[in-house]
């Protein structure tokens, strides 16, 4: 009896202990670990560790996230899940979802009214079968066109609004002895490059034709040839430099005047506000050539793994409740260059770069899906396309063959 007493006494003081003794817990899977990325990120934790939490921070470097993915992926298969892990919303997530994978924060999203806060879009993508899978932070865009103004002004030419203008321009900032367009040598990299020529050159439509519908005639037809043609005089205005580059050296050829211009999403505004330097007067930031309010966005979430430790629910919970408050979305976009996912964040205190993309976000006609955050299409399709494309970028096959090979490789996965 007395034992009994003994044991009963001895659980009692170890639950009691470990409810008191264990905050909040998060460990914090991700790829944020440029400039202005870490910056942003930096505003969840801090507030997460305001609020008694312990933040355990998981970076797993490289721009796009393909490693941070690849890490998760196994993690989650092999039982041993983060607590949290950025992910982009869309169809790689649900995929996550299907496979049983994910928790969810429900709770915490019925309480904060995150239906009514957030938009449909964003909303949809974030939810599996009802139930809130990720955290919506940021909504970017991945078409746009960066410039330094002196280095395009010396060269007496102005912002390409179309790509025959790029051509153009980039012929005579080649001459001029700049390098025309700062790219890293990584598919991710170079598929935000396609992405862009794809719609400024044929258009929305056959945009969603070709990469959220995957048509077989759009994927290897006489318009994808001509993308191919366009990303072919591309390749004549990148440096032999760009093998492997990260997209934010890439930036600091623009930020020192080596090269002119860079085509990336507009997480590259935070390396440039973390150089201190002023939209609009010490850089640009324009639509990729002929996009027009044409926008291809990636919503930047933290997603919600399933997982048993109370502690790190209990950390789940207060990062669900932490990550959508107002206050801190707008600190994060602040930092990021992102749009906040929130709707109802005041737009005062933004800069010039980040009103545009919120009038595209909020008003645009044109809202696609970037391929590669796979919103539109699922992890495989969008690596097959990604593949392609960088073996177009690596080798010297002709556009005929580079829409084919494309065309090819979704097939293969159908
Ligand atoms: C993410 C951004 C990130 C960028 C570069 C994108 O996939 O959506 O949040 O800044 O990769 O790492």
């Amino acid at each position: 009896m007395k034992s009994i007493l003994w044991a009963a006494l001895a659980l009692f003081c170890l639950a009691g202990t470990a409810g008191a003794q264990t905050p909040p817990t998060a460990e914090v899977l991700h790829w944020w670990t440029a400039g202005g990325e870490a910056k942003a990120l930096r505003v969840i934790a801090d507030r997460f560790q305001a609020e008694g939490g312990r933040w355990i921070d998981n970076p797993v470097a490289g721009g796009g996230g393909d490693a941070a993915r690849t890490v998760a992926k196994t993690r989650l298969v092999g039982g041993k899940p983060p607590t949290m892990m950025q992910w982009h919303l869309g169809l790689s997530l649900k995929q996550l979802a299907e496979e049983g994978l994910l928790g969810d924060v429900d709770e915490v999203a019925k309480e904060g009214g995150w239906d009514a806060a957030l938009p449909a879009l964003i909303a949809d993508n974030a939810r599996y079968k009802g139930h809130y899978v990720a955290i919506p932070v940021g909504i970017h865009g991945e078409n746009w066109l960066w410039t330094n103004p002196k280095v395009l002004a010396d060269a007496g030419v102005s912002v390409p609004k179309t790509w025959a203008e790029f051509d153009a321009a980039a012929a005579k900032l080649k001459a001029a002895g700049v390098i025309p367009l700062a790219l890293g040598g990584q598919g991710w990299q170079q598929v935000i490059v396609f992405n862009a020529v794809v719609l400024g050159t044929q258009g929305p439509g056959f945009y969603r034709k070709a990469l959220v519908d995957l048509d077989a005639k759009a994927l290897g037809g006489p318009e994808m040839v001509a993308v191919f043609e366009q990303l072919a005089r591309i390749k004549g205005f990148i440096d032999p430099g760009a093998t492997n580059r990260d997209w934010n050296e890439a930036t600091q050829l623009v930020i020192k005047g080596r090269a002119a211009m860079q085509l990336m999403g507009d997480w590259t505004k935070g390396e440039f506000a973390a150089a201190g330097l002023q939209p609009e007067k010490d850089y640009g930031c324009d639509a990729s050539p002929g996009a027009g309010q044409a926008y291809l966005v990636a919503a930047d979430a933290l997603a919600v793994p399933k997982l048993s430790d109370p502690a790190q629910r209990r950390g789940q919970l207060l990062m669900a409740k932490i990550a959508m408050d107002p206050k801190v979305q707008r600190d994060f976009s602040l930092a990021k260059g992102s749009v906040p996912a929130r709707r109802d964040v005041p737009a005062d205190g933004f800069d010039a770069c980040s009103l545009k993309a919120m009038e595209k976000v909020r008003n645009s006609p044109d809202i696609l899906p970037a391929l590669g955050s796979s919103m539109g299409v699922g992890a495989a399709e969008a690596g097959a396309i990604t593949d392609a494309v960088a073996q177009f970028f690596a080798s010297s096959m002709s556009p005929t063959q580079g829409a084919r090979t494309l065309r090819d490789a979704i097939d293969a996965i159908r």
